[in-house]
């Protein structure tokens, strides 16, 4: 949500931040705009573009009048909060007399009363944004003497809400400043030149060396220094660390799109997910669980927070642990959670899924629990980002870089950690013998090819998506596991497709949702393994329900499931797995159904409209 660079250094600095900000529209194509300062006879200047729309809007008007040269500068690409998605409300915003520019993401919470105090003081603000009071103020620091630095670190103290901010100052453009609260920022550290980004993507070109910032820092950057302080001055440290992923991962290596791509990264990412996750004596074995096996062993309640894609892999979740190891598991909508007063104590775990580690929502939730004592365990893909940073443990998944808005590889690796969870508690708990979380330790390493051969089947899916370009709602039915997997399924179509979609559990079906079917309504049933004999037969009277109403019935099921082939319209086979590993295979055939359909309906599958990827606003 808001994608942010900076950088000083011998380079251009519109090059870098134009490159910067390609990598980061991901998080928002509401706007675009740049900011560089270069030294003049009279001090310096600010010279800055700034256009509504995708960034390539910035870039044609930035090769028709190209900025000044310069090594400083700043960049952001908007996801609209205050105001209308327009040039005036694009960032950078600059101050009075245009010493300052500054970027922003996040919510002020008091801009209202800032601007206030800002007008009555004869500041003129042209914007609808709650981000142009903090250029005010930094500005009329600055005039009262304060550097840049000292300017930001009083600025933040009187903001409250979420932000990250970036500035520069026309009299000093030796630096560029930042300061975060509650939404992502990181150091890039280079030779003799360094960044600032939302997220490593920013400058993954440049450098692997990251350095992870804390809440409440300030942090001044130079070409050849980086120095981090906290809001009130005292001198500070961040976290240094490796990005273990390069440039070639953030590219698109001749897929369409990102999301295409991701979904066929799956088989690796999935195994990069299992990987060193034994001991030598065969036990699982996680290696940033901090919790001991103690805490674990007095856990009496698992609570999973999450929003969007996470909160499905959550709802297997709770499949698997209540199964493997009889600790009952609630799933909630982290934006829900806090409000309804959840009874937690110091034996409840919660568990927060995210793929980018920065959504509001789920960080809100975990410190909620935290506040009550509660432990709390992140599922997390991105190194360093502020959930996993405020938890008590955890499981890192390995997906590499997820660009595509709607989530693939971040959903199915989420789905890796959530089962290992589930057998390491069992392991701990004894609620399982060790040789039966070997069994499924063994049945998780095989899903890469099982994936695998799911994708090699991949025409015949957008084959299904071609026949299906005039449909106007399409249904999904699951049971089990396969519920949430429909969920997704439908999630998918309507992030993407823009299509109506609705997940239903199948045996829900005859209360209610059976009212819209009707003649050649397309119904994706996920069908759950023979072996659930129960949950197999009743989900294949759930279709032959929806087909004695004219429906059209694509059924996902086991290879060889001769019972459902006479009542499947169209069937995709999916490899024998067991149901609880189901949802690693069959959620792929229903990414690839939206991925297709987006694409033959000609939308912007990886920057669908008014999405971001990681909503860092509550
Ligand atoms: C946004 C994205 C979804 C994603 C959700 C949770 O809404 O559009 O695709 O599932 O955030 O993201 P997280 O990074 O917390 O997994």
């Amino acid at each position: 949500m808001c994608g942010i660079v900076g950088y000083v250094g011998p380079r251009q600095a519109t090059d870098v931040i134009l490159e910067g900000l390609r990598r980061l529209e991901y998080r928002g194509y509401d706007s675009a705009g740049i900011a560089v300062v270069h030294a003049t006879e009279a001090g310096g200047t600010i010279s800055s573009d700034k256009r509504a729309g995708k960034l390539a809007n910035l870039e044609k008007s930035m090769a028709t009048t190209p900025l000044a040269e310069s090594g400083t500068g700043i960049g952001h690409t908007r996801w609209a909060t205050h105001g209308p998605p327009n040039d005036r409300n694009a960032h950078p915003h600059l101050g009075s007399t245009g010493r300052v520019a500054l970027v922003h993401n996040g919510i002020l919470e008091n801009f209202d009363a800032l601007r206030v105090e800002l007008e009555r003081a004869g500041h003129d603000l042209i914007s609808d944004t709650d981000t142009e009071v903090a250029a005010h103020l930094l500005e009329r620091e600055l005039t009262a003497g304060a550097d840049l630095t000292t300017a930001m670190q009083r600025t933040c103290s009187r903001l409250r809400g979420a932000f990250t901010l970036v500035a520069i100052d026309a009299l000093d453009p030796s630096r560029v400043v930042a300061a975060r609260r509650n939404s992502p920022l990181v150091v890039g550290l280079g030779d003799g030149e360094n960044f600032l980004g939302s997220d490593v993507a920013a400058f993954i070109e440049h450098t692997r060396e990251a350095l992870e910032l804390g809440q409440d820092q300030v942090v001044t950057i130079t070409a050849d220094s980086v120095s981090i302080t906290g809001f009130d001055g005292a001198p500070s440290e961040g976290r240094g660390y490796h990005v273990d992923w390069d440039l070639s991962a953030a590219e698109k290596d001749g897929f369409d799109w990102f999301m295409r791509k991701e979904i066929f990264e799956q088989p690796r990412a999935v195994a990069d997910s299992l990987l060193g996750r034994r001991t030598s004596s065969g036990a699982l074995h996680l290696d940033e669980m901090r919790l001991s096996e103690q805490e674990l062993r007095d856990v009496d309640k698992i609570i999973i927070v999450a929003c969007g894609t996470a909160f499905y892999a959550g709802m297997v979740a709770k499949y698997a642990i209540e199964h493997w190891t009889r600790v009952p598991v609630e799933v909630e909508l982290a934006s829900e959670f806090r409000y309804r007063d959840p009874i937690l104590t110091s034996d409840t775990l919660v568990v927060a899924i995210s793929q980018s580690g920065e959504t509001a929502d789920t960080l809100q939730a975990l410190r909620h629990a935290r506040a009550q004592r509660s432990r709390v365990l992140a599922i997390c893909n991105t190194n360093g980002s502020t959930i996993p940073r405020e938890s008590d443990a955890v499981i890192y998944t390995h997906a590499g870089p997820e660009i595509g808005v709607a989530s693939t590889k971040g959903f199915l690796t989420q789905l890796v950690a959530c089962l290992l969870l589930a057998l390491y508690l069992a392991q701990v708990k004894g609620t399982r013998y060790g040789d039966e979380v070997t069994q499924v330790l063994d049945q998780l390493e095989q899903m890469p090819e099982h994936i695998e051969s799911v994708l090699a089947a991949a025409d015949q899916i957008y084959e299904l998506a071609a026949a299906h370009t005039d449909a106007k709602t399409v249904l999904f039915l699951g049971r089990h596991a396969g519920y949430p997997i429909a969920l997704e399924g439908a999630l998918k179509l309507k992030e993407i497709a823009y299509l109506h979609a609705e997940g239903f559990a199948a045996g829900e079906l005859k209360h209610g949702p059976i009212a819209l079917l009707e003649e050649g309504l397309p119904v994706l049933c996920v069908v759950p393994p023979r072996d659930r004999d129960q949950l197999h037969d009743k989900m294949l009277s759930g279709i032959q329900e929806v087909r004695a109403r004219g429906a059209r019935t694509i059924c996902i099921a086991e290879e060889g499931d001769t019972a459902i082939a006479p009542y499947a319209d169209v069937l995709i086979s999916l490899p024998k797995v067991p149901v609880l590993l189901q949802p690693l295979v069959a959620a792929i055939p229903l990414q690839l159904f939206a991925c297709e359909l987006a694409t033959l309906l000609g939308h912007d599958v990886d920057q669908p409209r008014n999405l971001a990827k990681s909503v860092t606003v509550e």
